[in-house]
């Protein structure tokens, strides 16, 4: 039975959702699933806004069908071609063959390099600021190079102010029967998700983003309607807030992101020690993560929300441990830049740990590292003098917040 929600009187959401995909892109867990969004508007003209991942094929396709009401399909907006959006495309054309595509001339190649056996005659290509009408409704296309791949396009219905927003504004998390971001408490059921979901799939484009958000604070935009995720129609501030601060990779809040590699609970030890005095001093917004048992996207997800980062690694086969060392690389890939850092180090012998992890965050953009680059070093466990130490630590990240 199709399934589709009304989003203004002639914009329909016409996606679906997987709650059975255990990882998102095969890397990322997804624990309440994704929605796969696309729209389908009735004016003079129908038109579909992008298509939806095969995992939902048939609902998606039970859907367009009963939003068209037996009218033909007219166009097909493309506003990104990875397969999450664009593997149901062949599909809706094998049912609605005559329907003209509309995409960026990048999008087209790469829907050819799928395989997709698409006619030059039924696409036109478009550039950024063109425009098109579909009758009452007015459309203009800006391109979003990069957010999330280069062939990524947004589309601005100016007659209703809805911004088609591709990746963009998009979420982790399947909708449930609700599709605006005003029926759910977002800040407390969905944030985390939110974040996830930018940091690991769009974050590392953070210079594209801001160009785009600079874009669209001229648009007169009164529905954000992304490919995963709830439609905003209220409230757009909260949402794009979030995002200028992820995107020019500004902590979203004072705390402390503490992560420690431990073998046998020694380093583990440490980090304890470090999150209760940081608490004996006012400080308890902070967050304690074993990087061994946290899959790293939601290690990336609160390295975008804290302005503190505290790594603390055991040293192994003289180097940093490799889940503690697989975050590290995850950050650069991710273009993690602009937190304050603590080390801790550990080892039994030859201790390399610490001068490692400081490398490897000299390797990103504006990360300083407290205690005049120094890492706390513990040889085994922590002993009176590392107690002192990590005392001594507690008391620079303090200070370090309370600027
Ligand atoms: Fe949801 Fe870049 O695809």
């Amino acid at each position: 039975m199709n399934c589709f929600r009304k989003v203004t009187d002639d914009l329909y959401w016409v996606g679906g959702n997987d709650r059975r995909l255990a990882l998102f892109e095969n890397i990322h867990p997804l624990y309440h699933g994704v929605s796969y969004n696309a729209y389908v508007l009735l004016d003079e003209k129908t038109v579909l806004f992008d298509t939806a991942d095969w995992a939902v094929g048939r609902q998606f396709i039970e859907n367009v069908t009963a939003a068209l009401d037996g009218r033909p399909l007219d166009y097909i907006v493309v506003n990104h071609v990875e397969p999450d959006h664009a593997a149901s495309l062949q599909e809706v054309l094998l049912r609605w063959p005559d329907a003209q595509m509309i995409m960026t001339p990048k999008a087209a190649a790469f829907l050819r390099n799928f395989g997709y056996q698409i006619n030059a005659e039924n696409i036109r290509e478009v550039k950024d600021g063109d425009a098109a009408s579909f009758g009452k409704h007015n459309v203009t296309f800006v391109t979003a190079a990069m957010v999330h791949w280069p062939e990524v396009m947004m589309t601005f219905d100016a007659t209703n102010g809805v911004l088609f927003s591709a990746d963009a504004f998009g979420s982790f998390r399947s909708l449930d029967g609700k599709l605006f971001a005003d029926e759910f408490d977002f800040d407390r059921e969905w944030i985390d998700d939110a974040r996830r979901y930018y940091a690991n799939i769009v974050g590392k484009y953070g210079p594209h983003v801001q160009a785009v958000l600079k874009k669209a604070a001229k648009l007169n935009i009164k529905y954000l309607c992304p490919l995963h995720g709830p439609v905003w129609r209220k409230d757009l501030g909260y949402i794009i807030d979030k995002h200028q601060h992820w995107s020019a990779y500004e902590p979203e809040e004072k705390g402390v992101m503490i992560v420690y590699a431990s073998m046998y609970g020694n380093t583990e030890n440490a980090a304890e020690l470090l999150a209760a005095k940081l608490a004996e001093k006012g400080v308890t917004n902070t967050r304690l993560y074993d990087v061994s048992s946290t899959h790293v996207s939601y290690l990336i997800s609160d390295v975008f929300k804290y302005s503190h980062l505290v790594l603390a690694s055991v040293t192994y086969n003289l180097g940093v441990f490799p889940p503690m060392h697989n975050f590290l690389a995850d950050m650069k890939a991710l273009n993690v830049q602009n937190r304050a850092c603590a080390l801790i180090e550990n080892g039994s012998w030859a201790i390399q740990s610490g001068k490692l992890m400081k490398e490897a965050l000299a390797g990103m953009k504006k990360m300083t590292v407290l205690n005049d680059g120094a890492s706390v070093t513990i040889t085994s466990s922590v002993g009176e003098q590392g107690a002192a130490d990590i005392d001594a630590l507690a008391d620079a990240i303090a200070a370090d917040l309370s600027k």
